[in-house]
C-alpha cells in the first residue's frame, strides 16, 4: 500500500511540474484552461451518429490521419522502379515489429507474384537425395516463431563521406523487424540427406526472380539458425517480401535473405557469382577490398526527435526514443548524448535486448529550448561498442558504400527543429 501511495504522488507531481511548465513558457496552455474547451463541453459529430458498421473494412490499413507514414524513396538513388528501394518510416514508429506495410523493399529486378500453388524448393547438389518441396509439403515440417531484423548492407551507405540525407528514415531506414514462422533450414537439408560427411560445406541459394539474387552462405550458418519462412508478423509473407517464402539469415546483411526462395544448393565452395563479389564489398583506404563482411554489427539511431520528427510541443518534458540492434546477438546497453558525444547518459531498454533483434530504447528527459547534438551508441552481449564515424574512417577510410554502423548526429535547434549533421 505504502508503495502505491508513493508512486501515485510522484505521477502527480510529474503531472502538475508538466502542466506548469508548458504554460509558462507557452501560455497557450494557461488560455486553454480559462475558456470551456469545445471539444469537451460540446458534443462532437463523432459522438452524434454511428460510426462504420464491422464489413466497412475486411483487411484494414491505418486510419488516413497517419497517411505521411509510408514508404518514401530518394529520387537520385533509384535509377527506375525495378531495381530499387525504399525506406522504412522509421521516424514515426514504436516498439520494435515493423508493419509489413511499410517495411522497406529491396528488389534487384522487380517484385514479382509467385502462387503457392506455383512455389517450388528445389534442394540439390552434394545431398544423398535431392528434393524438391511444394508449398504444401514446407507447411507439414515443425515450424519455428523468431523475431530478427533485417539491415541492408547499403543502409546508411550515403553518410561515409559526409552528412547527406536530411531525416532517419533516409539515413537508416533500410531496416524491418519481423516476427517469423518458419521452417529450420537445417532440417529440410537433413531431409534431403545432408550428412555433414560431404564436401558440402558451403549452399547456394537463390530466388525465382530474374536476378535470383544467388547468394552462397557456409554450412556452418546454415545449418545454425537459417529460417525458410513462410510468415512474417503472423500472416502470409506480402509479395514485396518474397511471398510464399523467403530465406532469413539472422544478423546478416540483408542481401542473403533470398526472397521468393526456389533453389538451395549444396556445394564443396562458394560460388563467387557477381552480386557477392562486385557488390557487398568494402573497399578500403587502399583500393583493396574486403571479401565478406556478412554479419552486421551493432548499430542504433535515435529514431525521435530527428529531422522529420521534431520538437513540436514546446518545453518540459521530452521522450528521445531510438532503436538498436547487433547481427552479433542482443544489446545489452544504449547510451545517448545531448551533446555530440561529450558525455552520455544511459537509456532505458524497452525490454530487455533480444537475439538479433531490434531494441527499443528511451530516455526521458526535460528539453528547455537549448540546442542539442543528440547521439546513440549501442552496445552488445559480445562487449563491442557502436564506433564514432572517425573512428570507422580511420579503418575503412571513405570508400566505402556497406555496413556502415557509426554513430548519427541530429542537430537538434532552439525551435525544435532537426538536421542531420557530423561533429568532429
Ligand atoms: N532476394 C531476391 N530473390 N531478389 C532480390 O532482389 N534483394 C536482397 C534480399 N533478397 C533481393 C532478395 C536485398 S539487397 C535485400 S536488402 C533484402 O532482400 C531486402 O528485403 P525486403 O525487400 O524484404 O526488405
Ligand atoms: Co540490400
Amino acid at each position: 500500500m505504502a508503495e502505491d501511495t508513493g508512486r501515485g504522488a510522484s505521477r502527480r507531481a510529474f503531472l502538475k511540474g508538466s502542466v506548469a511548465a508548458g504554460g509558462a513558457l507557452l501560455g497557450a496552455g494557461a488560455a486553454r484552461a480559462a475558456e470551456p474547451d469545445p471539444l469537451i463541453t460540446e458534443v462532437q459529430p463523432w459522438a452524434s451518429g454511428l460510426g462504420e458498421g464491422v464489413d466497412a473494412t475486411p483487411y484494414g490499413l491505418p486510419i488516413r490521419f497517419e497517411d505521411d507514414v509510408i514508404r518514401r524513396n530518394v529520387e537520385w538513388l533509384t535509377a527506375d522502379t525495378i531495381s530499387s528501394i525504399n525506406f522504412t518510416p522509421i521516424h514515426a514508429l514504436d516498439g520494435t515489429i515493423t508493419p509489413a506495410g511499410c517495411a522497406f523493399e529491396r528488389h534487384h529486378s522487380g517484385a514479382i507474384e509467385l502462387k503457392k500453388e506455383d512455389y517450388r524448393l528445389m534442394i540439390n547438389g552434394l545431398v544423398d537425395t535431392p528434393l524438391v518441396f511444394t508449398y504444401a509439403d514446407l507447411e507439414r515440417f515443425p515450424r519455428e516463431n523468431h523475431t530478427y531484423f533485417l539491415e541492408c548492407a547499403a543502409n546508411t551507405g550515403m553518410e561515409w563521406a559526409g552528412a547527406q540525407l536530411n531525416g532517419a528514415q533516409f539515413t537508416h531506414g533500410m531496416i524491418h523487424n519481423m516476427e517469423y514462422s518458419g521452417i529450420p533450414l537445417r532440417t529440410l537439408l537433413h531431409e534431403a540427406g545432408y550428412s555433414g560427411e560431404t564436401e558440402g560445406k558451403w549452399v547456394y541459394v537463390e530466388g525465382a526472380d530474374a536476378s535470383s539474387n544467388g547468394r552462397s552462405i557456409p554450412m556452418e550458418k546454415a545449418l545454425d539458425d537459417c529460417l525458410v519462412a513462410i510468415k512474417a508478423n503472423g500472416e502470409a509473407l506480402r509479395k514485396e517480401h518474397g511471398y510464399p517464402a523467403r530465406l532469413v539469415v539472422p544478423g546478416w546483411e540483408g542481401n542473403m535473405w533470398i526472397k521468393w526462395i526456389r533453389r538451395i544448393e549444396v556445394m564443396d565452395g562458394p560460388v563467387e557469382s557477381r552480386e557477392e563479389t562486385s557488390k557487398y564489398t568494402d573497399t578500403l583506404a587502399d583500393g583493396t577490398s574486403r571479401k565478406w563482411t556478412w554479419v552486421m554489427d551493432a548499430k542504433s539511431v535515435v529514431t525521435s526527435p530527428s529531422p522529420q520528427s521534431p520538437i513540436t510541443h514546446g518545453h518540459g518534458p521530452l521522450v528521445i526514443t531510438g532503436m538498436a540492434w547487433s547481427g552479433h546477438g542482443r544489446i545489452t546497453r544504449v547510451d545517448v548524448s545531448k551533446d555530440g558525444g561529450k558525455t552520455w547518459e544511459t537509456a532505458r531498454l524497452a525490454k530487455q535486448g533480444e537475439n538479433k533483434a531490434l531494441t527499443r530504447f528511451y530516455l526521458e528527459t526535460e528539453w528547455n529550448g537549448e540546442e542539442m547534438f543528440l547521439q546513440s551508441r549501442a552496445m552488445d552481449e559480445t562487449g563491442y561498442v557502436q564506433p564514432t564515424k572517425a573512428q570507422l574512417r580511420e579503418v575503412r577510410g571513405e570508400n566505402s558504400i556497406y555496413h556502415n554502423n557509426c554513430i548519427q548526429t541530429w542537430w537538434v535547434k532552439e525551435n525544435g527543429e532537426a538536421e542531420n549533421v557530423e561533429v568532429s
